[in-house]
């Protein structure tokens, strides 16, 4: 059990989130009420019936339901509101920056135009105390081709993201599929992420690293199979956003007590925790804190740790950087 300071410093430390798709926060009442006010019917009856097709046994029986719910948002109103109620959710959990995911090919395989999704969204970050920024994802499952024109459908928005991910469906989707779109990303000063080592193999890491050069790897658990990659993230302070919740619900490890977490920080690499999917996964970011902290050998210097390499891993100009990691270490000075 968790003691109570040591609770309150992990809702009370400054975080920041990078690792959070923003159709992963639509709550199943804020899909009901989206439903109801663009005329779309749903597969389910209620809040509770939706609630309860949350059982998921792998990534992909995740991300069927995570489409399903993602088809409400039509309205640019519609996108300010899911990512409004994402950012109050963040404040309370003293989320001072947040980059935030989305995934654009959802919305505009849908007819919804490129426009009504990042002015939405990036509408809802400008009206928010807590800072944020954008990343742009492709879907891992649909060609290279789909994500190089998504690509040029959002380059009118240019200054409204910062960055670009890979995600959806993993194994069979290897990073280096997406090769040329992201050296076209790279080319345009984009920061560059993805996911891999959540369900995929190492090999997957090697190559979003080699071939994607991304600058940080979303999940990346799957790395302490392979010692060499693991000694290398360690070495050149690779990020990892891990979400140890969203680790549970598919069955990555079976157990929270199961997660490498602690082993990942023992190894020196640069863990971080994040929510992944908040409203599906049983949630936010102090829920992933305390259930982390609840289940393994974590303490107040590993608190210390992981706030200050959110800010770390982020992409923040060097200055705020820094104004935050004081914010960090003010915070523990004063426990
Ligand atoms: N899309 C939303 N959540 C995801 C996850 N955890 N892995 C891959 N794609 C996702
Ligand atoms: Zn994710």
């Amino acid at each position: 059990m968790l003691n109570d300071q040591l609770r309150r410093v992990l809702q009370q430390m400054p975080k920041a989130e990078l690792h959070i798709h923003i159709e992963g926060s639509l709550e199943p009442e804020l899909i009901f009420a989206l439903a109801e006010r663009n005329g779309i019917k749903l597969a389910y009856g209620s809040v509770e019936e939706l609630r309860a097709a949350y059982a998921f046994t792998d990534l992909q029986s995740f991300l069927d339901i995570y489409y399903a719910g993602a088809s409400v948002l039509l309205k640019e109103q519609d996108f300010y509101d899911m990512t409004m109620a994402y950012l109050k959710r963040a404040e309370a959990d003293n989320v001072r920056h947040a980059e935030i995911f989305f995934d654009p090919q959802t919305h505009t395989a849908r007819g919804v135009a490129m426009d009504v999704i990042i002015n939405g969204i990036y509408r809802a970050c400008q009206d928010s105390p807590v800072s944020a920024t954008l990343i742009l994802c492709f879907l891992r499952h649909l060609s290279e081709e789909d994500a190089i024109a998504t690509l040029e459908a959002a380059l009118p928005y240019r200054d409204k993201f910062i960055g670009v991910g890979l995600d959806s469906s993993e194994v069979g989707n290897p990073p280096e599929k997406f090769a040329r779109v992201f050296a076209r990303c790279r080319d345009l000063g984009l920061h560059l992420v993805a996911h891999a080592g959540e369900e995929g193999p190492p090999a997957y890491i090697y190559t979003a690293l080699d071939t994607l050069k991304v600058e940080r790897i979303d999940h990346g658990v799957r790395c302490l199979e392979d010692a060499a990659l693991t000694e290398r993230l360690a070495k050149e302070q690779m990020a990892l956003t891990v979400c140890p919740l969203s680790n549970i619900k598919l069955c990555v490890f079976d157990q929270m007590e199961q997660h490498n977490l602690l082993q990942l920080l023992d190894a020196g690499i640069l863990a971080t925790v994040n929510s992944d999917d908040p409203a599906y996964f049983g949630g936010y970011m102090n829920d992933n804190f305390i259930a982390t902290f609840e289940a393994l050998p974590l303490g107040l210097s590993h608190a210390h740790r992981l706030s200050r390499n959110g800010f770390v891993a982020a992409f923040l100009p060097e200055e705020q950087k820094h104004k935050f990691l004081a914010e960090v270490d003010a915070f523990f000075a004063k426990i």
